[in-house]
């Protein structure tokens, strides 16, 4: 019988919630705490405040194995390991800002002094943070344990336990992942955590996820600044080799190749992988942005340039302007022209918006004089709060009504099935279709009777 943990998880927002409801799910004793009082009511109803496949089955409300709580104190004094899963968001320089890690931090150590613990607690960061701040998180601990007076220390092991979820298939990602990263300079709190993920390491709980893995998920087990450097290197890795094919499909439209070809091609390379060779409109979210910057922060702040991360951004950057080109080509000048924006969370399957590459190509057409409707099957509200000059539709025909262009922005299923006659009919000339993720077939779009353009195919 796989040991049972009491877990705390610091932390309501997309990792925190996905990561407890899962630990919670394969057999822990959870409870999530959060400052927003809203956010916790919410949660203790069984309202799952982010749309993420699967999230709302594993979180009921509260009661059972997985609570909700504005009192981080008790959860604390509750718990035998601690995730902290708070944000750590971008400052202008594109360096980490760690103040809410710093303050859950301190008071970690200053409720862990008031009251002894059986055994050492571990907390374990989840959040993306720079290389050394393992110990910075400890440094805060112990800075907090010493303001109690009449402490008489407070045993505690912090461990770097990065998370590689996927917005869209959070759940799934969490459950059954491709490995599982653990950092500290203690053995035996590694030791400890192996215990804790035992049931995913071991693929052991019971699930109605099918079809599921049947091989046991790969370990690796290192030092905290290796972990914290792992979480870095997947997300720049990933980001790079985007960037990589997005400027091989430049090069394929002006030799006249065809960028799905060449990336099947080179993708059956099991060196090379079949995976990320998407070309198109570049990347966004919440982690890929964030991370490569950080990343070249942490590179400048040790005054080493990192070339090729530079290049990863400015590529991505480019690969945006590029939709503004292709609709130039066409439509000449974009003042009074319409165009429909299909699909506007940053990627399908989710309701996120940061880093969208729709608002900053609504943004840049807008600038531009053009006339925006957008459409996208959960985020059009949010859109809208978001950018003022954008219209939103209801459905993706009244986007088109009287479009002269239109971009396919994100490559929501729904949206392989659009009858393209009727996008024709609804039109107006010259009927240009821009496939910014290379999802539909060009001939098909061009037997509509519509222009197409994709990312570096013919
Ligand atoms: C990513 C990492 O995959 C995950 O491991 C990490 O924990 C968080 O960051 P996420 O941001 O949810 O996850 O999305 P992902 O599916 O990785 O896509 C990232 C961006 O790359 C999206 O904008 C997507 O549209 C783009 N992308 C992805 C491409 O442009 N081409 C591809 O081939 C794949």
């Amino acid at each position: 019988m796989p040991e049972k943990f009491e877990v705390g998880v610091i932390g309501a927002g997309y990792v925190g919630l996905v990561t407890g409801a899962c630990l919670a799910h394969v057999g822990h004793r959870v409870t999530l705490v959060d400052t927003d009082s809203e956010k916790i009511l919410a949660l203790d109803r069984g309202e799952v405040p982010i749309y993420e496949p699967g999230l709302a089955e594993l979180v009921p409300g509260s009661g059972g194995s997985l609570n909700f709580t504005t009192e981080l104190a008790p959860v604390i004094h509750g718990s035998d390991a601690l995730f902290i899963a708070v944000g750590t968001p971008p400052r202008a320089d594109g360096s980490a800002d760690l103040t809410n890690v710093a303050d859950v931090a301190r008071e970690i150590g200053r409720e862990l002094a008031a009251t002894k613990h059986e055994r050492p607690l571990m907390v374990v960061n989840k959040s993306t943070v720079p290389v050394g701040s393992g110990d910075y998180v400890s440094m805060l601990i112990q800075e907090g344990v010493a303001e109690v007076e009449s402490n008489d220390g407070a045993e505690f092991q912090v461990v770097s336990n990065p998370e590689f979820l996927r917005e869209g298939s959070a759940v799934y990602d969490s459950l059954f992942p491709d490995r599982i990263v653990l950092g500290s300079g203690c053995q035996q709190a590694l030791d400890t955590m192996r215990s804790l993920y035992l049931p995913i390491i071991e693929q052991s709980f019971p699930s109605k996820f099918d079809p599921r893995p049947k091989d046991a998920v790969p370990l690796v087990t290192t030092d905290l600044a290796s972990a914290e450097m792992i979480k870095y290197a997947a997300n720049a890795f990933l980001a790079t080799k985007i960037s990589f094919i997005n400027e091989v499909a430049n090069i394929c439209e002006l030799v006249g190749a065809d960028i799905t070809s060449v990336a099947s091609g080179i993708g059956f390379d099991g060196r090379i992988g079949s995976r990320f060779l998407n070309a198109g409109i570049g990347w966004g979210g919440s982690c890929f942005p964030k991370d490569v910057l950080a990343l070249k922060a942490i590179a400048d702040e040790h005054e080493y340039e990192a070339k090729m991360l530079s290049t990863t951004v400015s590529v991505n950057e480019c690969q945006r302007k590029r939709v503004v080109g292709k609709l130039q080509r066409h439509l000449h000048t974009l003042k009074g022209k319409r165009v429909a924006l299909l699909g506007l969370s940053f990627k399908p399957n989710t309701d996120d918006l940061r880093e969208a590459p729709s608002l900053e190509i609504a943004g840049m057409l807008t600038d531009r004089g053009a006339r925006v409707v957008g459409y996208d099957p959960v985020s059009g509200k949010a859109a809208l709060r978001m950018m003022s000059a954008l219209r939103v539709a209801f459905d993706p025909y009244e986007a088109l009504e009287g479009a002269h262009a239109v971009v396919l922005v994100t490559e929501w299923e729904e949206l392989r099935e659009l009858d393209l006659h009727r996008v024709f009919s609804l039109m107006q000339p010259p009927r240009l279709f821009v496939d910014g993720r290379n999802f539909l077939e060009p001939h098909s779009v061009r037997e509509a009777g519509l222009r197409y353009e994709g990312f570096g195919r013919v």
